[in-house]
């Protein structure tokens, strides 16, 4: 699976050196780096002798209590991915749905597992919303994959189409997997309803991540919520000490932070506002509107393809991120909202290649 970020391929085929890049292909918070991490990093660094906390209990803790849930039904993961490979092993072989354009990871992970996949597809022309009654025309699966909000499209399914759909999902006894790792950049946040759906032990999992929102790539840590009966059983499969010390520390101290949080959704927030209305002004690109960190972009200009367009921004040392393993046609790119200044940069070159 093709990924965003690949800063080393991105500066050896272009001969630049790492610095000057500028990343907007993976879609990582760096726009507002909490400073205190280098402080917590330093501060544990002694604790490298030792084997890491293996029950994870205080920060189970500590996200119970931000999320409203109990510590049992929380599990931790080496980034979010580890959880999303945890869950495929755990519900394989089964017969999976995809609803794509999503992260690609999904058919990754339940392929290896022994899975049988079927994909569906959000619509461009609904602008890539979820139409329910679409979906449970052909839904034979025993398991849905739905990432939300939605990477690559930015979209959100409203609260009230998920409520209907996990009712649905119970009366058709079927399993709802929620990959929720750019839900710390929304507005609104956790979802009541979706909350209580877990205490109420319904079959769902919802997976989060702190490697997005906080810019913790390197670090890897995730979360995965779910009934007591499902975490114990991810459990069992679980690695010990798989969150390392300084990922559990920085945990630890990031998430007692309340201020942290409103910062980054208010500085993304604005700019994500800037890029799109400078965006929308370039004749050649078509939007999708974003409540995250990153935009969805399609491509229609009569000489310029998305190929040809990576080639032109390297000029500029900018990268997006194409659309493969999205499972989306080749017009579109995404781009993850950066710096006001570096978003100038990109707006300019965008203007410069595609007027
Ligand atoms: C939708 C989605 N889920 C999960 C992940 C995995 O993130 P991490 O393992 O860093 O938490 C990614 C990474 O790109 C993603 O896009």
């Amino acid at each position: 699976v093709l990924h965003g970020g690949n800063i080393s391929a991105f500066s050896k085929k272009y001969n630049l050196n790492r610095e000057d890049i500028l990343d907007f292909s993976s879609n990582i918070n760096n726009l507002f780096y909490p400073k205190e991490i280098e402080e917590i990093l330093k501060e544990s660094f002694p604790q490298i002798t030792q084997y890491p906390e293996l029950e994870q209990e205080e920060l189970r803790e500590i996200i119970a209590q931000r999320e409203g849930i109990n510590l049992d039904n929380i599990i931790l993961g080496n980034g979010s991915i580890e959880l999303i490979y945890l869950i495929a092993n755990f519900l394989s072989p089964c017969k999976a749905k995809i609803i794509v354009p999503a992260f690609g990871e999904y058919q990754r992970a339940l392929k290896g597992f022994g899975s049988r996949i079927t994909l569906f597809r959000l619509l461009e022309e609904e602008e890539f919303r979820l139409d329910l009654d679409r979906l449970y025309k052909d839904l034979e699966e025993e398991i849905i994959f739905i990432c939300n909000p939605n990477n690559p499209t930015g979209g959100m399914i409203e609260e009230e189409y998920l409520d209907r759909l996990i009712d649905f999902i119970r009366k058709k006894r079927k399993f709802l997997v929620l990959d929720e790792a750019f839900i710390d950049f929304v507005e609104d946040g956790f979802s009541p309803k979706l909350k209580a759906k877990i205490l109420n032990g319904e079959d769902i999992f919802i997976i989060r991540s702190l490697t997005k929102f906080y810019g913790l790539a390197g670090l890897r840590i995730g979360y995965a919520l779910g009934k007591k009966e499902l975490i114990e059983r991810l459990n069992l499969r679980k690695p010990p000490w798989n969150i390392n010390c300084f990922a559990y520390q920085v945990g630890l101290k990031l998430l007692k932070n309340k201020e942290i949080p409103k910062k980054i959704k208010e500085k993304i927030r604005k700019e994500r506002e800037f890029l799109s209305k400078e965006l929308s002004k370039i004749e050649h690109l078509k939007l999708f509107e974003s409540k995250t960190n990153f935009i969805l972009i399609k491509l229609i200009h009569p000489e310029v393809d998305v190929k040809r367009l990576q080639e032109r921004l390297a000029e500029y040392k900018i990268m997006i991120r194409d659309s493969e393993n999205l499972n989306l046609d080749s017009s579109f790119f995404r781009i993850s909202i950066k710096s006001n200044k570096e978003n100038k940069i990109l707006i300019n070159s965008l203007r410069e290649i595609l007027n």
